[in-house]
């Protein structure tokens, strides 16, 4: 089971994400069967690093740029993020995409992410939802542009992140609903059958974000039958990381009995 921390722009203060981020630790220590990734802004992981040696936590970087170095002003790349021992980053978050990434760019990412061996976390997920199902069209869109040219021996090596735009930051009530959440994880798994096989469909691994809560969470595990949630701004709330956790930690992945 997986818990992605999306801190986005947050906390404002280095003192403050050395707080977050010990608690979270801390529970990802008590709660050891939930897979726990940190992603702060670029500006925090260079001090958070050495504080995940020995831990079962990792982190994420919240976007790269595909390449080493180079005049590219403003940009972290994949390659030194890499190097300084980050396994994994979030490709394609809507936030991303509303400031002008297509799904060409987030493919550019995700192959270059995988070449160097770091572990992608790919950020899918329709604009609005309307009785025309065309949301369903725009995400199976998004699905198969941004895995363009990328091979079935690598798809297991993605986390997909089903994250519906209009359903993230906002409080628990508006999450989508756990059977809907279902029936995109299914669309999800169909698409990538017809890309690839059944077989790598079955095996990837589908988690939600989008108003994830201590509240939502189980049914979204049960119901939703994903493999974990990306939660954005209740991951800044201690508390709710350790409700989180605590409730992930009894149930297993998809919502299988144990
Ligand atoms: P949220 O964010 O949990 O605040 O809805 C999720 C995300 O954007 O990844």
């Amino acid at each position: 089971m997986y818990f992605i921390a999306n801190w986005k722009m947050n906390p404002l203060t280095i003192v403050e994400a050395r707080k977050i981020f010990a608690s979270t630790k801390k529970y990802a220590s008590n709660f050891r069967k939930t897979k726990v990734i940190v992603a702060p802004p670029a500006l925090f992981l260079g001090d958070l690093l050495p504080k995940i040696k020995n831990s079962k936590l990792d982190l994420a970087i919240q976007n790269i740029y595909p390449g080493e170095t180079g005049s590219f002003t403003g940009e972290v790349s994949s390659f030194m993020a890499k190097k300084a021992g980050i396994k994994y980053a979030i490709i394609g978050h809507s936030e991303r995409r509303a400031m002008g990434e297509t799904n060409d760019i987030i493919s550019q990412k995700l192959k270059n992410a995988l070449e160097i061996g770091m572990t992608p976390i790919l950020c899918l997920g329709e604009k609005t939802r309307s009785d025309s199902g065309a949301y369903l069209s725009e995400l199976e869109k998004q699905i198969k542009e941004s895995l363009d040219g990328i091979s079935k021996n690598n798809i297991n090596s993605i986390i997909f992140a089903y994250e519906p735009v209009w359903a993230i930051g906002q409080k628990d009530g508006n999450a989508l609903g756990a059977n809907e959440i279902f029936e995109m994880v299914v669309l999800i798994r169909k698409v990538l059958t017809e890309k690839y096989d059944r077989h790598v469909a079955e095996s990837v691994l589908i988690l939600y974000g989008g108003s994830v809560s201590s509240k939502n969470i189980e049914q979204i595990i049960k119901d939703g039958r994903v493999d974990g949630v990306l939660v954005g701004h209740l991951s800044l709330y201690v508390e709710e990381v350790k409700s989180i956790l605590e409730v992930l930690n009894n149930l297993s992945p998809r919502g299988k009995k144990k």
